[in-house]
């Protein structure tokens, strides 16, 4: 099939990329010029694993082309796909700007038959919007408008594209869902599953599982705080529930808050939607607010583990982007965390093994050990594997304090304490804080 790509960002490209892998024959547009150029010359302007050589494959194989016109590819095109971005505005809900520009322009280019499908994250009723769009540009346009939301996870997107757990379709016309059906059917022959549904369904759908997900995790986060307090261990608490299979393990790790493109801008997209509609989202109102506070609350208790003041102290900061396996550092705990440390007085020594450039105020170390030199608290914020493998012995010599305050439970607590740390994990009972101090008043 011929497919035309409107928006070349993150689900553009990987979108491209795995539906050229698939056999189809891929146009991606973007009316950025530079970015063309670049990926013309090879060059992959976002970081995910896989991309750049699946890319460079289909390239090769001549299924997969940049463009910065979009009138040819969409004549040309039996689908093409809206994957421009839609940030959030002032009050929360979806800026469709860049949607309805996008709609406009293959309305005026489209030729026969064209079935368009919205991969962009959009609010409930935005493929009405977008029918009207291409029909008010070309009244006597013929074409389909379909959701098709995505659930691509950074770091992890081409496994999710190839092998998804469902393909959700939105679609009001038979011949709609036909195409579709075609489109993935490399994948639905596999067993892959396409859930048919309508578009309004399938819009409001993909908000339900981002904020679901929101939710689980504002929740463990919650608990956890009771566990510290009661005497339990999250972990526990965790893997107890995880096996009711109506519960399910995962999403139930328990940290400093979820940050990242999707969920912080889709919950609060879900919450305007239901004021919008008078249909108050109330858990997902409550998520927000748990994940807003949470930053400040991991701040408070790196602010208690160096003594009750963070005045002219160190603190190493390792990890800084949203989550590991990606550069992506948008609504990042790291950073909320690190700038409420450095508007209480800390100097901020950071390293991360992706993330460029952090904020002003906090200085970028060329690794973990440089972080930690003279610091008198080295905090994990993020969960980056090589992490395990440092050598804490010798973080412990060369810190000014041996306290670690371990935002993701990636150390084990006896093990720390064990090398003469002061260490603090997440939902662990305090009483089992095994200090130095504590240790001298017995
Ligand atoms: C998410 C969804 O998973 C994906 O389906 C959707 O399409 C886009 O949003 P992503 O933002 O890439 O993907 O990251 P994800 O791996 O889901 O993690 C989101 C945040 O939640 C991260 O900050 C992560 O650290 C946090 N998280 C996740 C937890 O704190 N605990 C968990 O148990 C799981």
């Amino acid at each position: 099939m011929r497919v035309a790509i409107v928006g070349s960002g993150y689900v553009g490209l990987v979108s491209g990329a795995c539906l050229a892998d698939f056999g189809h024959d891929i146009t991606c547009i973007d009316r950025d010029e530079h970015r063309i150029a670049e990926l013309r010359s090879g060059l992959v302007p976002i970081y995910e694993p896989g991309l750049a050589e699946l890319i460079a494959a289909n390239v090769a194989e001549g299924r997969l082309r940049f463009d910065t016109r979009l009138d040819q590819a969409v004549a040309a095109a039996d689908i093409v796909v809206i994957a421009v971005g839609t940030p959030a505005s002032d009050n929360d809900e979806a800026d469709l700007s860049s949607v309805h520009a996008a709609a406009k322009s293959i309305g005026l280019a489209l030729d026969g038959f064209t079935l368009v499908v919205t991969k962009s994250t959009v609010p409930v009723g935005t493929g009405d919007a977008v029918a009207s769009a291409i029909h008010a540009a070309r009244p006597d346009a013929v074409f389909d408008v379909v959701s098709n939301p995505e659930f691509l996870r950074e770091g992890a997107a081409i496994k999710d594209f190839c092998q998804p757990e469902r393909i959700v379709v939105g679609a009001e016309t038979e011949r709609a869902r036909a195409l579709m059906s075609e489109l993935y059917r490399p994948l639905t022959q596999r067993g892959t599953a396409l859930f048919m549904t309508t578009r309004r369904s399938a819009e409001l759908l993909k908000y339900a599982a981002n904020a679901f997900l929101a939710m689980k995790i504002s929740f463990i986060n919650e608990m956890a705080d009771l566990c510290e307090k009661a005497g339990g261990d999250i972990a526990d608490v965790a893997r107890g529930i995880g096996l009711d299979s109506r519960i399910g393990p995962k999403f139930l790790e328990a940290g400093p808050g979820y940050g990242g493109s999707c969920f912080p801008k889709d919950t609060r997209a879900l919450a305007a939607m239901g004021r919008r509609y008078e249909a108050p989202q109330r858990l997902v109102e409550a998520t927000i607010a748990v994940n807003a506070e949470r930053f400040t609350r991991m701040a408070r208790r790196i602010v208690e583990a160096c003594g009750g003041s963070v005045e002219g102290r160190r603190i190493a900061l390792l990890g800084l982007t949203f989550k590991p396996g990606t550069d992506d550092m948008r609504e990042s705990p790291a950073l909320g965390i690190a700038e409420a440390l450095i508007r209480a007085g800390a100097r901020i020594s950071a390293y991360d093994p992706q993330a460029a450039a952090g904020l002003a105020g906090l200085a970028l170390s060329e690794d973990a050990y440089a972080a930690a030199t003279g610091a008198d608290c080295l905090v994990l914020a993020t969960e980056w594997r090589e992490f395990r493998a440092l050598d804490m012995a010798r973080i412990r010599d060369i810190m000014a304090q041996p306290v670690i305050v371990d935002l993701r439970n990636l150390f084990d607590a006896r093990t720390m304490r064990a090398l003469g740390f002061e260490y603090r994990g997440i939902g662990r009972p305090a009483l089992d804080v095994d200090t130095p101090s504590m240790r001298a008043a017995e």
